[in-house]
């Protein structure tokens, strides 16, 4: 196939490029993500026919027409999208032994769980808590369960909501987890049954941009915030900003889990951080202040 080189183009415009996407998606290019970021605006430029840096970027600038906003078709290839069920099995111990058990504690009396995903990719982080809660609240229909999972990327989550995996997305779960989990289709695919794949939704969205807690939407007043493996790749200002968002979402009272070391509890002052074995979580504050 023929290919575009753009290393000889303008550094300067591949800059603004990189700039741009980096206060759209948050997304920091540094060091060896240089080389996959030039190689997918080669891709992107070779299949739009367009030759010039130039011309890309004012393309990414001024998206024209109907379809799809060239700066997503760019993210869809500049992100990583690695996730698997049950990652994190100490993480996994604390949101089933302790976590769940307390929220579902907590919220006996409404009866009601609010639970966000953010940044889910292909759907496994969220269709994992719906496992969990499936096992700790068998009598799920005399409680209103929302498990809400979003990610910039839409190609990740049209995967997500067919809740199709192959083998690498299973690679933590046994051989009885996987059959009472999963189906398996004609292509060796592992389908999650139907009644795990119900109690989830999901949807595109930009930790960066939306504009969230929002009553108008399903994006506020979450028991439990899930955000793992996601920060490690913002630019400081961008992981400012979604997490004071995020903390907003929060009820009095919920929790916030980012991955290991991707938040720091002193910029933060809504949130206070607790430690668990195998996970270290934010609380929300009932006063807005640190107690
Ligand atoms: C490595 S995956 C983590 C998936 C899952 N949370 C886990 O831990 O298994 C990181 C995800 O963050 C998403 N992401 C990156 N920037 C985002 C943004 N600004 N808003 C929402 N999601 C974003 C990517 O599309 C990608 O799917």
């Amino acid at each position: 196939m023929k290919s575009i080189d753009i290393s000889q183009s303008g550094n300067e415009t591949l800059a603004k490029i990189a700039e741009f996407f980096r206060q759209r998606s948050g997304l920091k290019i540094a060091g060896r993500d240089w080389h996959k970021f030039h190689e997918a605006i080669a891709e992107r430029m070779l299949l739009l026919k367009i030759s010039n840096i130039h011309t890309y970027y004012q393309k990414l600038l001024f998206p024209l027409g109907g379809g799809s906003d060239e700066f997503l078709q760019l993210t869809a290839l500049v992100i990583n999208p690695e996730s698997y069920f049950f990652r994190d099995a100490p993480y996994l111990s604390a949101l089933r032994d302790i976590i769940l058990p307390r929220l579902i504690e907590s919220c006996r009396p409404s009866r009601q769980l609010r639970i966000w995903s953010a940044g889910c990719s292909t759907g496994e982080e969220a269709y994992s808590i719906a496992i969990l809660l499936s096992a700790l609240l068998p009598l799920k229909e005399h409680w209103q369960v929302m498990i809400v999972g979003t990610d910039i990327c839409e190609e990740s989550i049209a995967k997500a909501l067919r809740g199709i995996y192959k083998e690498s997305s299973l690679r933590d779960l046994s051989e009885a987890e996987r059959h009472s989990y999963f189906t398996k289709n004609s292509n060796n695919e592992w389908l999650l049954r139907e009644k795990y794949r119900t109690m989830v939704k999901f949807q595109q969205g930009n930790l960066v941009e939306d504009q969230f807690p929002s009553t108008v939407t399903e994006f506020h007043d979450m028991d439990l915030i899930i955000c793992r493996n996601v920060f490690i790749y913002f630019h400081p200002t961008a992981i400012y900003t979604s997490v004071t968002k995020l903390a907003n979402t929060l009820k009095p009272g919920g929790i916030f889990i980012p991955g290991h070391g991707e938040v720091q509890a002193a910029d933060f002052p809504s949130l206070k951080g607790e430690l668990l074995p195998g996970v270290f979580l934010f609380k929300k504050c009932d006063d807005n202040k640190k107690s």
